[in-house]
C-alpha cells in the first residue's frame, strides 16, 4: 500500500508503533520495522542520552530498516536532559522522530538541519495546525480512545480524523483505538494516510514486557480502562487495577484540592514494576480502549501481515461489493 506516510518514512506499510514507556525498546522497534512498519524506540525510557545512544546502536544490529525515536516533552520540575537526547538521536543517525507532549518548536531547527523527519502526536486540530506551522512533516492524531494521554477535549477519532483532514495539509496517521485491518481502512476513509498503534503492539511476541501484561490485555474488554488525573488536567487512560482504584478513590475524596504528591504512590516507578516484574496492581499504566479488540499475542510480522491482508480484503471485496449493481 502506498500513501504519503509510506513515502515520507520509506516504509512498506502505513503502520507506526507509537512510543511507549518501558515497552518501546529496541526489540519491539526492530520487529515492527522488520515487518514493514515503523518501529519507534521510546527515548525517555533510557535513563541517559548515553543509554539512548546504546539502544539506537542495539536496534541497528536487529534491523536495517528505518526506525524512529520518540521524544516526550513532559511538564516537569526537573526536566530530563533533552539537548543530550536530541544529540544522541542525531549522532545515532536516526532520521525519524516522534514528538509528543509539548510542541517541539525549540528543537525543530536542529532536527531539520540533521535531515530528520518529525511526526508530532497531538490530540486536537489546533495543536496539529500549530505543529504543521512550525515545520512538522506529519501528525499523529490521537483520539479520545487512545491509551496514554488523550488531552482534555475528549474528541473521539470518528470526529477528530475528518476534522484533521479538513484542516491539515501535511499527512497524518490515525492513533487511538487502532487494532486491525478494519481500523486501517476506516482511518484511510476518514482522511488519514496510515495508523499508529500503541496498546495493540504491547500484545505481541517481541514486546519486551512481562507475559502477565500481555495476558491482561487479551483478557481486558473495552470497558476496562479508566481516566485518571483529570483534576490535575493531565488525563491518562489506563487499565483498571487495584492501584488505579486506590488512586480514583483519592481523587474522589480530595476533589479539586488534589495534588500530584497525593497520588505519587500510584504513578511513580510503576512502569518498571509492571512491564518488567509483572506486578499487575502496582499502579497506573497506559492502556487504550482497544484492549477490547485484542485476543491474541502474534509476532509483529504476523500482526502486520494480517492487518494488511484484512485491509486489502475489506477494500477489494466488502467495500467494492457495495458498489456492485443490484441484482434484479
Ligand atoms: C503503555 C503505554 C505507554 C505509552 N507511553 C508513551 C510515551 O512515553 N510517550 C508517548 O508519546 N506516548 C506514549 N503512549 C501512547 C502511544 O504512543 C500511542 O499514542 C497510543 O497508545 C495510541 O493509542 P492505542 O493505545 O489505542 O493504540 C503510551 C501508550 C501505552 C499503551
Amino acid at each position: 500500500m502506498k500513501t504519503r506516510i509510506t513515502e515520507l518514512f520509506g516504509i512498506a506499510h502505513p503502520i507506526i508503533q507509537g512510543g511507549m514507556h518501558f515497552v518501546g525498546l529496541a526489540e519491539l522497534a526492530a520487529a515492527v520495522s522488520n515487518a514493514g512498519g515503523l518501529g519507534i524506540i521510546t527515548g525517555l525510557t533510557q535513563r541517559t542520552p548515553a543509554d539512548l545512544a546504546k539502544e539506537i546502536a542495539r536496534c541497528r544490529t536487529m534491523t536495517s530498516k528505518p526506525f524512529g525515536v520518540n521524544l516526550t516533552f513532559l511538564p516537569s520540575v526537573n526536566p530530563p536532559d533533552y539537548p543530550g537526547y536530541v544529540q544522541a538521536i542525531i549522532e545515532g543517525g536516526v532520521k525519524i522522530v516522534e514528538t509528543a507532549g509539548n510542541n517541539p518548536q525549540r528543537w525543530m531547527p536542529q532536527l531539520k538541519e540533521a535531515g530528520i523527519k518529525v511526526i508530532h502526536k497531538c490530540t486536537s486540530v489546533r495543536h496539529a495546525l500549530k505543529a504543521q506551522s512550525i515545520g512538522c512533516d506529519a501528525i499523529s492524531v490521537d483520539g479520545f480512545e487512545c491509551g496514554g494521554h488523550p488531552g482534555e477535549d475528549d474528541v473521539p477519532n470518528f470526529i477528530l480524523l475528518p476534522r484533521a483532514a479538513e484542516e491539515l495539509d501535511v499527512p497524518f496517521v490515525a492513533s487511538g483505538g487502532m487494532a486491525d485491518g478494519r481500523s486501517l481502512v476506516a482511518a484511510l476513509a476518514l482522511g488519514a494516510e496510515g495508523m499508529n498503534m500503541g496498546t495493540r503492539f504491547m500484545a505481541t511476541k517481541e514486546a519486551p514486557i512481562h507475559e502477565r501484561v500481555k495476558q491482561a490485555l487479551v483478557a481486558a474488554s473495552e470497558l476496562d480502562t479508566r481516566l485518571i488525573m483529570r483534576p490535575l488536567r493531565n488525563t491518562e487512560r489506563v487499565l483498571n487495577n487495584a492501584g488505579v482504584e486506590r488512586l480514583l478513590e483519592k481523587e474522589r475524596t480530595l476533589g479539586a484540592a488534589i495534588k500530584f504528591e497525593d497520588i505519587i504512590g500510584e504513578v511513580a516507578g510503576v512502569y518498571p514494576a509492571v512491564m518488567q516484574q509483572g506486578e499487575m496492581d502496582a499502579g497506573a499504566w497506559s492502556c487504550g480502549m482497544v484492549a477490547g479488540l485484542i485476543r491474541d499475542v502474534p509476532t509483529c510480522q504476523e500482526l502486520i501481515d494480517r492487518i494488511m491482508g484484512e485491509a486489502h480484503a475489506i477494500i477489494r471485496s466488502r467495500l467494492e461489493g457495495f458498489l456492485e449493481p443490484a441484482h434484479s
